[in-house]
């Protein structure tokens, strides 16, 4: 039986922020939702979230997520203090507590159940993650007798000198024999250099107490401070994209590309510099993506190719080539072995297959068939200044430059939209539609205007 606890009460004063630390995000993820998820694959029974500083907010922003207990630390008087006050919560409780800093994202669920195995199997009364640090400035320094049975945590600054040299730091992840943490807890004193309640105490009140050292110590940074946010970034960014040239991911100059781990890649796409893929997008095989494109939460099928664009909660077929300078957005939807840009936007609409918007149109809340032919310069006028109104092209049809149609509006099948045409009622399949001046020549005018 495990249930666990996330401590997300305090401030986070070394952010210097109005929002609490564990809720900056991380990669399109708060700090807090990320050490949640990181939980996800132990299946505990509970979780339960203890929350202080701007206690709503905090609930608030894992308002998605479904039984998750929120517990109150009124005061913030130290991570011993957050924990006591599961002690009405957690009455009876028979299991194993597991116990999370809320700023510490970048743990990998194998380091959890790792801990847990060694914290089953030797029957412990807590288990903590350990880690030897090049630089332990500022962590609780962690003192074992033998090599993992721990004696005794004291922080950084309680420290003395020689208590600094020891480099094997407290990660702030425990697992705890709850009947025997609750026994604990209520003779912690707060007599420290802060006036808090450390967790970290009852550590030389419970027996046994081990060590597991993680492997890779990137994975339990925590999080105090904007340079170790953007740290965590570029930590996370190398895991995600050393992840993806391992599956068969081409990445140019990884460097100034950027992968949110919502994004699915498959083998032989290639990325060029500059692009940036975020939330629920998925790329398929043989797409060449960039340099300078901007994709979320879209579907990109096989073979396209897209360049200098911006694409958002869209979808494109596959052969199609998006770019330079495109910007779908709102469910566009692009057929296969399209061609759409240059300064090209699409918004909500349904393109078929092998039609081209190639230049300098504006296309919204329409439907264009199969194997249209877009002038450069066309455009949806698809907003009347109170409701958006839908434009329909049929298969085949032609808009000659700077067409433009006036939604609602159908054109037919095969219709040709002679260039400079502004277009405000339906056409019928196979017409050609001219709506402009018909052109005059006033001939001798300039020598007539200069003789009166
Ligand atoms: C803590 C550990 C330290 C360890 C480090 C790892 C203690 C005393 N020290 O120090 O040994 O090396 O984490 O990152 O535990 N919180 C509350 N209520 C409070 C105080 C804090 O919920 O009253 C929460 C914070 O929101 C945060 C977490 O506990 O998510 C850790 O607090 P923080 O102040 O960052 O502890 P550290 O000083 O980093
Ligand atoms: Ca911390």
């Amino acid at each position: 039986m495990l249930a666990i606890a996330i401590l997300a009460a305090g401030r986070g004063t070394r952010m210097k922020s109005s929002l609490p630390k564990v809720l900056h995000a991380l990669g399109g993820r708060s700090l807090l939702e990320r050490t949640l998820e990181s939980c996800d694959l132990v299946n505990p029974l509970r979780r339960l979230i203890i929350v202080g500083y701007q206690a709503p907010l905090v609930q608030n922003s894992l308002d998605h997520l479904a039984d998750l207990e929120f517990v109150e630390q009124k005061e913030q008087l130290g991570t011993g203090h957050a924990v006591m006050q599961l002690l009405p919560h957690l009455e009876g409780f028979e299991g194993d507590l597991l116990v999370l800093n809320g700023d510490v994202p970048l743990l990998r669920t194998e380091t959890i159940k790792n801990l847990l195995h060694t914290h089953q199997s030797n029957q412990n009364a807590a288990t903590l993650l350990s880690a030897q640090l090049p630089d332990p400035t500022g962590y609780g320094r962690v003192f074992c007798a033998g090599n993992n049975i721990v004696t005794e945590i004291i922080e950084h600054r309680d420290c003395t000198t020689a208590q600094r040299q020891n480099h094997r730091i407290n990660a702030g992840i425990y697992c705890f024999n709850w009947p025997k943490l609750a026994q604990t807890l209520p003779q912690l004193k707060a007599n420290n250099d802060q006036n808090e309640y450390y967790l970290t105490d009852v550590v030389s009140m419970l027996e046994p107490v081990m060590a597991v050292d993680v492997l890779d110590y990137l994975e339990i940074s925590g999080i105090n401070d904007r340079l170790q946010l953007s740290n965590a970034y570029d930590i996370l960014q190398n895991r995600i994209k050393e992840n993806w040239m391992k599956a068969g991911v081409t990445l140019i100059n990884p460097d100034s590309i950027t992968i949110e781990d919502t994004v699915q890649l498959e083998p032989d796409v290639v990325i060029e510099p500059q692009t940036h893929l975020r939330g629920q997008t998925l790329i398929k095989s043989g797409c060449h993506i960039g340099p300078d494109s901007l994709i979320e939460n879209s579907h990109i099928e096989e073979n396209v190719s897209i360049r200098y664009s911006v694409i958002s909660d869209s979808y494109v077929c596959s052969n199609s080539k998006i770019g330079p300078y495109a910007h779908l957005r709102g469910q566009a939807k692009i057929g296969h072995a399209c061609r759409v840009g240059n300064f090209v936007e699409i918004k909500k609409s349904t393109i078929g297959d092998k039609t081209n918007v190639a230049h300098l149109s504006y296309i919204g809340d329409a439907e264009l068939g199969n194997q249209v032919n877009v002038g450069a310069g066309t455009i949806t006028a698809n907003y009347d200044g109170v409701a958006k109104h839908k434009t329909i092209i049929g298969a085949g049809s032609k808009t000659g430059a700077n067409s433009v149609l006036v939604a609602p509006i159908t054109i037919g099948e095969n219709v040709t939209v002679a260039a400079g045409s502004t277009i405000t009622s339906n056409v019928p399949d196979d017409a050609l539609v001219i709506a402009r001046e018909r052109q005059r020549i006033i001939a001798d005018w300039s020598s007539k205007k200069n003789s009166t």
